[in-house]
């Protein structure tokens, strides 16, 4: 993915190179646009070496290709980290006089700022109206976070860490993700798994370094004819996230994405794009074959029309009512689990309409004892809520059914508590 790390004129830009790093390690494509006065806190070399791509601040730099309009339509995202007080203002009132704030104007990409600013900046009417003014349009607000300032007083308006800006920035375009088909070949990796943390990352956690990922994400449709299916609702947020959170953390993920967009999955993650309950089997069964872990985050259609129609159906014939034989489909997860190689991990997924976490939980129970997977994700769905949002709410069971661990916050942050509870297991 492209991405337009933007830095303006505050204490915290030397934070950003740690961003701006771990988005290259995770295999984007960075661009670093600094303000005038970003450029007064880290020099221009700092950005051109950690980015790998040449660096300008002037407007007037690179005028034969129009650089602002180029860097803004080739922009999967654009982050914006520290985002003074200032640049906040100028991008609420459309006001383009250096090269970031014309980029972002040229752009059609979702836009991520990380505030920061002294508290009494931050609080002010003007500051708070003008982020009120972003946000409706669209622009995801991280931080900032509450804590000792530059000077000797604390309170609201340190940047938010890295770490958290790229997770929250990723969740947010992975969520926007276009619908396209998307393929890649599986990297064969060394069966080596290395439990050891990257300082020099930033905090980049490779501790799933060549661990085998299957992840399926979306939610399978079953056509009655050429151009209707059933379907459910399910958008692959939470899936995706999890094959985002596993690569990143150096795992060689395949992601068997299920009728949703794979554009904004990140460089190096194996897409296979499946439409059916029976092509996502096929494509989960050959993935899974020297997997280390599997997970079933798709969301399975659990019976499909017992005859596809070759021609529309169509109304004249059918009446007033029309009724559907539909078969049973195979239990994905439970044949997985059934038929695992020795040392792989399975775990699977249960989005459950039940209000009562105690009757949840029961649910939970019995449906991990039914699949024989080793843990089950267990989230409470319902018109409104658990799908398609950027945030979840799990519970984890093992197959004694104990809570392993529960979370909430979003998709990605979610996914990396996953893992943490799940692959520990892992041999
Ligand atoms: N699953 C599967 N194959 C199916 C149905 C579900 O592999 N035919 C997997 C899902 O990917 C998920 C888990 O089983 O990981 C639970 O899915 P869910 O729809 O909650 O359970 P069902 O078995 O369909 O039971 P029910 O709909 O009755 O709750």
């Amino acid at each position: 993915m492209t991405i337009v790390v933007g830095v303006t004129g505050g204490i915290a830009a030397y934070k950003t190179v740690s961003l701006v790093r771990g988005f290259v390690l995770a295999g984007h494509d960075v661009h670093v646009v600094p303000t005038e006065a970003a450029l007064r806190f880290v020099g221009t070399p700092t950005w051109e070496a950690v980015s790998r791509n040449p660096v300008t601040a002037d407007l007037y730099d690179g005028v034969d290709e129009v650089r602002h309009v180029a860097l803004g339509q080739k922009a999967d995202l654009i982050v914006i980290a520290p985002a003074t007080a200032n640049t906040i203002a100028k991008l609420a009132h459309g006001i383009a006089d250096d090269l970031l704030t014309n980029t972002v104007l040229a752009s059609k990409a979702p836009v991520v700022i990380a505030p920061a600013m002294h508290t009494g900046m931050w609080q002010a009417p003007a500051t708070q109206a003008n982020v009120r003014t972003l946000r409706e349009r669209g622009v995801v607000v991280v931080g900032p976070a509450s804590g000792q300032l530059t000077g000797s007083d604390s309170g609201p308006g340190r940047m938010e860490e890295p770490d958290d800006i790229a997770r929250a920035a990723l969740t947010h375009v992975l969520g926007q993700a276009p619908a396209t088909q998307g393929s890649a070949a599986p990297a064969s990796a060394a069966r080596s798994r290395r439990a050891r943390v990257d300082s020099a990352s930033a905090g980049t956690r490779l501790d799933l370094d060549g661990l085998r990922v299957v992840v399926t994400a979306g939610g399978t449709r079953e056509p009655f004819d050429p151009v209707r299916f059933m379907g459910n609702r399910s958008s692959g947020k939470q899936g995706m996230a999890i094959a985002a959170a596993a690569a990143a953390r150096g795992a060689v993920v395949t992601l068997i994405a299920a009728n949703v967009g794979t554009d904004a999955v990140p460089d190096g993650i194996a897409v296979e794009s499946v439409s059916t309950t029976l092509e996502l089997e096929k494509a989960v069964t050959d993935a899974a074959g020297d997997a280390d872990v599997v997970i079933m985050a798709a969301a399975v259609a659990d019976y499909r029309p017992a005859q596809v129609q070759q021609g529309k159906i169509k109304k004249e014939h059918t009446g007033d009512r029309l009724t559907v034989e539909f078969v049973v489909n195979p239990d994905i997860l439970a044949e997985l689990s059934a038929a695992r190689p020795e040392g792989q991990l399975v775990i699977g997924f249960a989005a459950e309409t039940e209000k009562d976490p105690a009757t949840l939980l029961e649910l939970g129970r019995s449906k991990i004892a039914r699949k024989g997977c080793d843990f089950l994700v267990v989230n409470n769905v319902g018109w409104n809520h658990g799908f398609a949002t950027d945030d979840n709410d799990v519970i984890v069971l093992n197959r004694a059914g104990d809570i392993v661990m529960e979370a909430s916050g979003t998709k990605l942050s979610v996914a990396d508590r996953i893992l943490d509870a799940t692959l520990s297991r892992v041999p």
